[in-house]
C-alpha cells in the first residue's frame, strides 16, 4: 500500500531522509503516492543509476564511468557516450533492482537528467526513463542536473541545511554561487568568467602529466607540498563582485612549470608537489573569499557546497571555518555524491514527483539550460524542457 506524502516544500521545508513527519502527516491537498523513484543520469560520461526509497530512507546506486573509454582521445567524444549510456542503463537498472529486492513493478516515479550536457548522452537517459515510464504507466520527470547537485547535500548524514542558503556549485562545467531561496527558487550571484573550477584541475593535472579527472590527483600530490615555494595569484580577489576566474592562475602555472622546466629538464616529484599545493590553495582561497563575500552580502548564514570539486579536503576545511566565523554553516554532500551520480537525480526527482509536478510524454532534454529558468514545483514544468 503506497503511502501519501506530505507536500511541504513549497513551505520552504526540506525534509530529511528519515523521521522529521514528512510523509507521516496526511495533508488535504496531498495527491501523490510516490514511495520508490528511480534516477537516471547521463549528461557526460557517467552512467548513474539509482533507486530512492522514500519511506526507509534507503538510496541504492550504480555508477559506471567511461574514463577509460575515452582516455585514448584524451577528452570525451560524445557519440561514443551516448552509445555506452545506452548499453550501460538498463543492465545497470536490473542489477540495482534485485540488489533492492524487488522488480521494476515496485517502480512509482523514474527522474532523469534532461540537461545541461552532451545532448546525445542526455537524449540516451531521456529515452530509457520515458519508455519505462510509459511501459509502466508511472509518472516520469526531467531534472536539471545542477539542482541534482544543489540537493545532494540534504542526503548527507547529520545536519541538513534549510532553504534560504547559498550555494557554491563548483564542477567540472560549472562554477557558480547561488541564492536558493527555496527549492526551485534559483538567483545568480557570480560565476566564471572562463573555466570552471573542476576544469581548472584538470588541465593543471594535465599540464603535470597526471592522470583525469585531475582534481583528486592534484589534491593528492598537495598533501606532500610543501607551503611558501611558489607564490600564484588568487584571481578576481581584488575586484567587486562574485564571480570567478580560473584562466590567468592557469596561465601563471604553465609559466611557472616552463620555467622549472628550464632550469632543470624534468620536474621533479616534489617541485610537482609544490606546484599542485599553490594551486590547491589559490583556487580555495579564491572559491572562500567569494563565498564569505556571498554569505555577507545577503544576510544568510547558510552555504552549501556542492559538485565535483566540493570532494576537495582543502576546500570542506577551509568553507566550514569561514562559514563558522560568520556566525553559519557549510553543507557538503557527502563525498560519494559530488561527483555525478544518480543518486542527487532519484533525490531532486522525488522532492519534485512528491510535490506535484508532472511533465508530457515526450523525450526532450536540453545541453544548455540555465539553473535561474528552474521554477518551485507544483507549476507546470513542460515548459522548462
Ligand atoms: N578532490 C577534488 N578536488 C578538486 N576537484 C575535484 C576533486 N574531485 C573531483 N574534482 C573535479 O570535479 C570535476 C567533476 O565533477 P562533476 O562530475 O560534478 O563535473 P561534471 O558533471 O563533469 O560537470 P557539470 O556538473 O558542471 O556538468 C572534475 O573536474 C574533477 O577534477
Ligand atoms: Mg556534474
Amino acid at each position: 500500500m503506497p503511502y501519501l506524502i506530505e507536500s511541504s516544500i513549497l513551505a520552504g521545508h526540506i525534509p530529511t531522509l528519515k523521521g522529521d513527519g514528512f510523509y507521516r502527516q496526511t495533508p488535504a491537498n496531498a495527491k501523490n503516492y510516490l514511495m520508490k523513484v528511480i534516477g537516471i543520469e547521463t549528461s557526460c560520461d557517467e552512467t548513474g543509476i539509482a533507486l530512492y526509497d522514500s519511506v526507509s530512507g534507503a538510496m541504492f546506486q550504480r555508477l559506471h564511468s567511461q574514463i577509460k573509454l575515452h582516455a585514448p582521445f584524451g577528452g570525451v567524444v560524445p557519440e561514443l557516450a551516448s552509445r555506452n549510456h545506452i548499453q550501460r542503463t538498463l543492465p545497470l537498472l536490473d542489477e540495482l533492482l534485485s540488489e533492492a529486492g524487488g522488480g521494476k513493478g515496485q517502480i512509482d516515479g523514474i527522474a532523469y537528467t534532461a540537461g545541461p550536457g552532451l545532448i546525445g548522452a542526455l537524449l540516451a537517459g531521456a529515452a530509457i526513463a520515458r519508455s519505462l515510464a510509459w511501459a509502466l504507466n508511472r509518472p516520469a520527470i526531467g531534472i536539471h542536473h545542477m539542482e541534482g547537485h544543489l540537493l545532494a547535500p540534504l542526503l548527507a548524514a547529520g545536519d541538513k541545511p534549510e532553504f534560504p542558503f547559498i550555494a557554491l556549485l563548483a564542477s567540472g562545467g560549472h562554477t557558480q554561487l547561488i541564492q536558493a531561496d527555496r527549492h526551485g527558487c534559483y538567483q545568480m550571484l557570480g560565476q566564471t568568467v572562463d573555466d570552471a573550477a573542476g576544469e581548472a584541475f584538470d588541465k593543471i593535472a594535465k599540464m603535470l602529466g597526471l592522470g583525469y579527472p585531475g582534481g583528486p590527483e592534484v589534491s593528492r600530490l598537495a598533501e606532500t607540498g610543501q607551503p611558501g615555494r611558489f607564490k600564484f595569484p588568487r584571481p578576481m580577489v581584488n575586484r567587486k563582485g562574485l564571480d570567478f576566474s580560473f584562466s590567468g592562475l592557469k596561465t601563471f602555472v604553465r609559466n611557472t612549470i616552463a620555467s622549472q622546466t628550464e632550469k632543470a629538464q624534468t620536474l621533479d616529484r616534489q617541485t610537482i608537489a609544490d606546484i599542485c599545493l599553490e594551486f590547491e590553495t589559490a583556487v580555495v582561497d579564491s572559491l572562500t573569499i567569494k563565498c564569505r563575500r556571498a554569505l555577507r552580502q545577503c544576510n544568510t548564514p547558510r552555504l552549501v557546497i556542492a559538485g565535483g570539486v566540493s570532494a576537495n579536503r582543502r576546500l570542506r576545511q577551509k568553507l566550514t571555518e569561514m562559514a563558522l566565523q560568520e556566525g553559519g554553516a557549510a553543507y557538503f554532500p557527502p563525498p560519494d555524491l559530488c561527483t555525478d551520480n544518480g543518486a542527487m537525480i532519484a533525490y531532486a526527482g522525488y522532492l519534485r514527483l512528491a510535490s506535484g509536478a508532472r511533465q508530457g510524454n515526450e523525450i526532450s532534454a536540453r545541453a544548455r539550460w540555465p539553473l535561474t529558468e528552474l521554477r518551485p514545483p507544483r507549476q507546470p514544468e513542460t515548459e522548462h524542457l
